[in-house]
């Protein structure tokens, strides 16, 4: 196993052994906030107006959201924008405490396992299946991926994040684009009893990441919340770019 893998192999473990998912939309999502809300417009902008993305016919926008968690609503603001949705996340307790609205039900076709740490981060073994659901090929690659507050969080160092950010971009088909959104600064959250870490990241650092991409919209909000949010990020982002 790579230092990588075994890096993020650790963190991994720590959402295996404690993750809870009520107590995460408990904490995060109980009444949607000022940075939510940034998050939400920014999915609702792109999948609405953002000329690379609306210019694809239909059948061109297969969209993979990366690490979900028991979090809906920004495939919800996708599902205006397509009908191929396919949602994902490391923990069976995530993939089945999904509850989905109506359009969005009709929107994801599928919830898979994914994990940064492997060379293929989105293994097809395992899908808990919506009906009428498939499997994803395993050479599938997406015209869009979308992710928030995932990689920073399943990495720990920004060698970490960069690496798995590499393999996720493998599948996005080129031309394709990333829809990622996320904290700056943070360097952990509290889920209960349980700390979670992550990796700090400023916007230069995101931007040197994604310097063979080009970037279409790249948005900071400060930290608009306080201690009721217990983690320790100063800003969050939002942004697009394309491969
Ligand atoms: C902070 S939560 C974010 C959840 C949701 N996307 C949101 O916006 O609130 C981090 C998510 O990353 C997932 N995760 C942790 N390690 C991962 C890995 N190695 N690969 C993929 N996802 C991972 C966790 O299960 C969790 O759902």
């Amino acid at each position: 196993m790579s230092d990588f893998e075994s890096r993020v192999r650790w963190l991994t473990d720590q959402y295996t052994f404690s993750f809870d998912p009520k107590t995460y939309h408990a904490t995060y999502y109980s009444e949607p906030d000022d940075e939510v809300k940034f998050f939400l417009e920014g999915f609702h902008r792109v999948f609405t107006q953002e000329p690379t993305l609306m210019s694809r016919p239909p059948r061109q926008r297969r969209l993979l959201e990366f690490g979900s968690g028991p979090v809906p609503i920004y495939v919800a603001a996708a599902s205006v924008y397509t009908s191929s949705i396919t949602m994902s996340d490391v923990l069976d307790s995530n993939r089945s405490g999904l509850a989905v609205e109506e359009r969005t039900r009709k929107a994801v076709q599928m919830v898979v396992p994914c994990d940064g740490a492997a060379a293929r981060p989105l293994q097809p073994g395992g899908t808990t299946e919506l009906p009428g659901a498939l499997r994803p090929p395993a050479t599938q690659l997406y015209d869009v991926i979308m992710s928030t507050l995932c990689l920073e969080f399943a990495s720990s160092t920004l060698e970490d994040f960069r690496e798995m950010l590499r393999r996720l971009l493998e599948l996005v088909r080129p031309g394709g684009c990333l829809v990622l959104a996320g904290a700056l600064g943070n360097t952990y959250y509290q889920l209960g009893r349980s700390r979670y870490p992550s990796v700090r990241l400023s916007p230069e650092d995101l931007k040197a990441a994604l310097k063979d991409l080009l970037i279409l919209d790249f948005r900071v909000l400060k930290r608009q919340t306080s201690k009721e949010k217990p983690a320790d990020h100063d800003a969050v982002f939002f942004l697009v770019a394309q491969k």
